[in-house]
């Protein structure tokens, strides 16, 4: 069987904030975070909560799914907005959902762990038919604002999508890693905002995207070659950029969003998947690359046949 895409959808909050804007307020400069990054604005506001919802209705409306069709709802957030219980129980009551619904954090990598899982998950016994897999993050609420080294990088979005089960196999290869001795160079405690060692992190990234997609197209007996739409994380255009160039792959098969978004977390892939129909090259049959890391460090990545 597989997980197809049925529907998508996003959330992006309306205040925009500029290079320029950041500039106003610590020691840094447009030209610089562009070329470093890739950013040139970003959107911040809104809880992890009301970003997810408004995703994730946009997903069902995309669909043609009523809540009570839905089987089963995971979360994927960094940034959940209580302790206890998780913000998918605020958005399941949100959504009018009847079904199942847990988190999944896996820092920016989530996304990708919660669509492997779904998919697993429909292959069950009784498993779910129709999963809302939402990546939903409120980045902003644990920036240090005046820290420039990552106030540049972070900000707030959800995306979603509605997977639903059918009989062709499409999930043609997946990798699932993390490695905890890296907490380190990436982590936030409870009550306290980011902390990052950017270089180390950069470096480490690019490293475990190019093994982990590696690893998930030899699992699926493909090349990098095959690859035809490529949808990275969206941390940093130059990670994106050493990745493919080390993969072989042309910039031209990557979509990306990162340029008026910024580092959105869990809803990067998201994000990118609803850009890439936008630009019409979802065609059904195509190979479709997911791959993100982050925080812990995690990676994942699939490769699925649209
Ligand atoms: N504006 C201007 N100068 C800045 C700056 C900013 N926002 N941030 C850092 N600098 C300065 C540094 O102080 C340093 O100055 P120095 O040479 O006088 O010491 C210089 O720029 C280079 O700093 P460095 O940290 O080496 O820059 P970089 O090219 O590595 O870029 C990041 C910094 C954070 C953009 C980059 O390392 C990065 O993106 N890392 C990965 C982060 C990431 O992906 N995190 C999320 C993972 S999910």
């Amino acid at each position: 069987m597989g997980a197809h895409v049925r529907g998508v959808g996003t959330a992006l909050p309306e205040r925009v904030v500029t290079n320029d804007d950041l500039a106003a307020t610590m020691d840094t400069s447009d030209d610089w975070i562009r070329e470093r990054t890739g950013i040139r604005e970003r959107r911040v506001g809104g809880t992890t909560g009301q970003l997810a919802i408004e995703a994730g209705a946009k997903a069902l409306a995309d669909a043609g799914v009523d809540p009570a069709e839905v089987d089963l709802l995971v979360l994927s957030t960094t940034t959940p907005d209580q302790r206890t219980p998780a913000t998918s129980a605020a958005v399941h009551a949100g959504l009018g959902l009847r079904c199942g619904a847990f988190d999944v954090n896996a820092a920016c990598a989530g996304f990708t762990y919660a669509w492997v899982a779904a998919n697993g998950m429909m292959e069950l016994p009784h498993g779910p038919r129709r999963v809302l897999v939402i990546g939903a993050d409120a980045l902003s609420t644990i920036t240090d604002w005046t820290d420039r080294s990552t106030a540049i990088l972070f900000a707030d979005a959800a995306g979603a999508v509605v997977l639903e089960h059918r009989p062709e196999p499409n999930l043609l290869g997946w990798d699932l890693g993390a490695d905890g001795s890296l907490v380190p160079i990436l982590y936030c405690d409870h009550g306290d905002t980011l902390k990052m060692e950017g270089r180390e992190v950069f470096k480490r990234a690019v490293r475990a995207v190019v093994a982990s997609v590696e690893n998930a197209l030899e699992r699926a007996g493909l090349t990098p070659d095959d690859i035809d739409v490529l949808l990275p994380h969206q941390a940093n255009i130059r990670i994106i950029e050493a990745v493919c160039s080390r993969l072989g792959i042309p910039a031209d098969k990557t979509v990306n969003v990162i340029e008026t978004t910024g580092n959105t977390s869990s809803a990067t892939i998201p994000l990118c998947i609803d850009a890439a129909r936008s630009a019409g090259v979802l065609h059904e049959g195509r190979i479709v690359c997911m791959t993100g890391f982050g925080a812990g460090m995690t990676w994942a990545t699939t490769v699925v046949r649209w």
